[in-house]
């Protein structure tokens, strides 16, 4: 340092117009600059703290200043956004300094003031995480381009990770409701698929069961959460835009491709891809798809190269992908590489004891959307619900509520609230009829016994799950010779 600072302080004090004039770059940074932002000088000598101090106060920044290096880390606690540190302090070196406030804040940037290091220790400082060096002797301009330009990239990288928080939060194993034994495994499940290291899982089950749901709280519970979750509906694309999105292209690999784009699967690099639909894919690219779960490298369409990535694959299926293998419609090897972990999210009719749970944590939800304070439903409300068949499964009973809240005049949702549903209504597929047929009489005499064992023995309940009366459900029991006792 003191080899240079004379022409440090020369550069300052001859070009007066260093810190008085804004070149037109920093006019154009300081749309973006950080207002309010506190910035450390951390330099011995006071004149080269002055006139950067002076310099960056026209920019409008708080400025606090140190002169040895234990004196910047207890002025570095009182809350920093930028430090210009200059690299040759009496007590402490510059890369000791730099180390501890990294250790105090991970995210901070650190210009380095400094007119000679070596190539070692640039590369230290760098990996350390120094954001630029600044020459001495400065032109103050460029320093106060530098300052704009970190200021920018930190509050772009804080807005990130704010933005992943938001992003975040809504995707925690909690979000998953239900407190069956079914929902319980479900939620095992799905942290232990999170913290391994499985690269493909497999989800399956009915249209709205959760699996984009799932999708996101395997991802954002996994090692992988600050990288990006990345999503495609493998249904939504033709072939060969599917195709490109997906691997990205190589600049005249067809008629459109004017430029070279990088896919999905390298975009998300580090995180997880969600092939929605995976059910539609078209074969060709199901034969693309398993060459990458295999060898973890693709080609960019039109392209020669192997790009290696790591991505976890999540596929989700409403399908169901056996049936399919057997249809020759969907690869087989592929059914069997994605199927290593499959997870099955249950339709909510075999676990209707999760309806109240759903309905009062989508009460909950609805009630901060719209400002409203409905406490919940009337129990004649509840029955329905419980009763009700369900074959939209946890998207339905979630449109349903919110139809509901919006329509709720008192603090109870009511019958009349929820319009035309009724107990036992469609069931969807869930009573396909087997290939070999069945005996109605039988199913029915079984129908009723399950449903006579469920409510506890309760006629009044069982003809509920029934979606019959009481009579009818009398005349069955009569008719079959079954027990009312559980
Ligand atoms: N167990 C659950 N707890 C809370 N919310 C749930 C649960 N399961 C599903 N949901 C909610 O229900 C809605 C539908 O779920 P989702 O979109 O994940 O279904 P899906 O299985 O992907 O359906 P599709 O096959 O139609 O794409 C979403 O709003 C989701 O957050
Ligand atoms: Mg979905």
């Amino acid at each position: 340092m003191a080899t240079t600072a004379g022409s440090a302080v020369d550069t300052v004090v001859t070009d007066p117009l260093a810190y008085s004039s804004r070149t037109t770059y920093t006019d154009a940074l300081s749309d973006f600059i950080m207002t309010n932002a506190t910035i450390l000088i951390v330099d011995d000598e006071d004149l080269i703290r002055w006139s950067l101090r002076e310099r960056l106060r026209t920019d409008g920044y708080d400025i606090l200043e140190a002169g040895t290096g234990k004196a910047a880390l207890e002025q570095f606690k009182t809350g920093v956004d930028l430090v210009l540190l200059d690299y040759r302090l009496p007590d402490l070196d510059g890369l000791s300094i730099l180390r501890e406030l990294k250790k105090l804040d991970p995210e901070i940037l650190v210009i380095l003031l400094t007119s000679f290091v070596s190539v070692e220790t640039a590369v230290e400082a760098m990996k350390l995480g120094a954001f630029h060096f600044a020459n001495k002797p400065f032109n103050l301009d460029e320093v106060a381009a530098t300052v704009g330009r970190a200021l920018e990239t930190t509050r772009l990288r804080r807005e990130v990770k704010q933005l992943r928080a938001n992003e975040a939060r809504p995707y925690s194993l909690r979000a998953i409701v239900g407190e069956s034994a079914t929902m319980e495994s479900l939620r095992q499940m799905v942290a232990k698929v999170a913290g391994s290291p499985a690269s493909t899982v497999l989800l399956t089950g009915e249209s709205g069961t959760g699996k984009d749901l799932v999708a996101k709280t395997i991802h954002y519970s996994s090692t992988r959460s600050s990288r990006p979750f990345m999503n495609i509906t493998c249904s939504a694309l033709p072939e060969q835009l599917l195709e490109s999105e997906l691997f990205g292209h190589e600049r005249g690999a067809f008629t459109d491709a004017r430029l070279q784009k990088r896919g999905l699967l390298e975009s998300a690099d580090g995180g997880t891809v969600f092939l929605d639909e995976i059910g539609e894919m078209v074969p060709g690219l199901q034969a693309k798809l398993l060459r990458f779960l295999e060898e973890k490298s693709f080609k960019r369409v039109g392209g020669a190269a192997d790009i290696h990535v790591d991505v976890r694959v999540v596929a989700a299926t409403n399908r169901n992908l056996e049936e399919q293998v057997a249809k020759g419609a969907f690869r087989s090897d592929l059914y069997y590489r994605l199927n290593v972990l499959p997870i099955r999210l249950p339709a909510l009719r075999e676990h209707a004891d999760d309806v109240p749970y759903l309905v009062s944590f989508f009460v909950d939800m609805f009630n901060k959307e719209f400002k409203k304070h409905v406490t919940g439903v009337s129990s004649a409300a509840g029955a329905l619900l419980k009763t009700y068949g369900w074959p939209g499964n946890v998207r339905e009973l979630r449109n349903v509520v919110e139809r509901a809240m919006l329509l709720a005049e008192g603090d109870q949702l009511e019958v009349h609230d929820f319009g035309a549903l009724k107990p036992g209504m469609s069931t969807g597929d869930a009573f396909e009829l087997p290939a070999a047929g069945v005996d109605l009489e039988e199913l029915e005499r079984s129908l009723v016994a399950q449903a006579l064992r469920r409510a506890g023995g309760n006629q009044t309940k069982a003809a509920a799950l029934l979606g019959i009366n009481r009579d009818q459900i009398r005349y069955r029991i009569e008719k079959f010779g079954l027990s009312t006792t559980p």
